[in-house]
């Protein structure tokens, strides 16, 4: 493997253009004087249901991913209700507490916290390679059930996970404890960490990504190995398999066998 590519995987991605978050609070800085306007200065139902479809509409136009468009549409009404119900203000500290514990550096990282299905767990299993002791790395594990789940159904398995934000990190490595071993996490940055040790390297990320986590997999898995992507393919790279979970919305998994791939044209 060479360093070049090894340290092309590694490097930072390039900021390209104001991160979402930004853009996102921008947006809404625009819309509320614009949806006072539109509601003619009158009315706080009207003004917030203005706001609510401006910023929803205006996220498509500031380029934000269509994930954004349920946040845009609530922002600001769920900030007016929390106003009006004159709450103490350590409510509103503790619930930006633990948001942030949950949702440490997704403006920088662009994937957000939610789980695999169970059957994508099933899924996996089955990709396990027979051979003893199959080594899996979950990146970006969340509160490690992938983990968790497949070291319970694979006793001499190694799975791994690493974690970016405390609290879910906090909870999988709790959850595998027990797990003597068989299953663990790490608190850190998956960009980071070395995945030539892996049978399988397993991600459930967001399209942001996607390309990166390829040249990063080719750079450092071993030929034979896999990638596996729950719902987001890597652009322009052929899976050798596609597997539609039984459930329709827990998605697919797009699987990618190192160095038996061919790259669309
Ligand atoms: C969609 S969740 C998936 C959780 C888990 N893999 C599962 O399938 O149930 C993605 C997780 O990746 C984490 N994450 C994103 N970028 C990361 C990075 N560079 N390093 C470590 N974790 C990261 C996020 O904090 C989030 O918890």
């Amino acid at each position: 493997m060479s360093n070049a590519l090894r340290q092309a995987a590694t490097r930072p991605e390039p900021a390209a253009g104001w991160p979402p978050a930004v853009r996102a609070l921008l947006l809404h800085a625009l819309c509320v004087p614009l949806a006072w306007v539109f509601a003619g200065g009158d009315g706080t139902s009207w003004w917030l249901a203005a706001e609510s479809l401006l910023a929803a509409g205006g996220g498509l136009l500031f380029g934000l991913a269509p994930w954004w468009l349920p946040i845009n549409l609530l922002f600001v009404p769920a900030l007016a209700l929390v106003l009006a119900a004159d709450l103490h203000p350590g409510w509103g500290f503790g619930a930006f507490a633990l948001m942030l514990l949950c949702y440490w550096g997704v403006g920088r990282t662009q994937v957000p916290l939610f789980f695999s299905a169970d059957v994508a767990v099933q899924a996996l299993l089955g990709l396990l390679p027979e051979t003893p002791r199959p080594r899996l790395i979950d990146l970006g594990c969340g509160n490690g059930k992938v983990i968790a789940r497949l070291a319970a159904a694979r006793s001499d398995g190694r799975f791994h996970g690493v974690e970016y934000a405390p609290l879910p990190w906090l909870a999988g490595w709790l959850r595998c404890l027990p797990s003597g071993g068989r299953c663990s996490l790490r608190w850190g940055d998956f960009w980071t960490t070395d995945l030539s040790g892996y049978d399988v390297a397993y991600a459930y990320l967001s399209p942001v990504p996607m390309a990166r986590l390829w040249h990063k997999a080719v750079a450092e898995m071993r030929p034979g190995t896999l990638l596996v992507s729950n719902s987001f393919a890597v652009p322009g790279v052929v899976p050798e398999a596609i597997i539609e979970l039984e459930e329709a919305w827990a998605g697919r998994l797009y699987v990618y066998r190192i160095a038996g791939t061919r790259v669309q044209r």
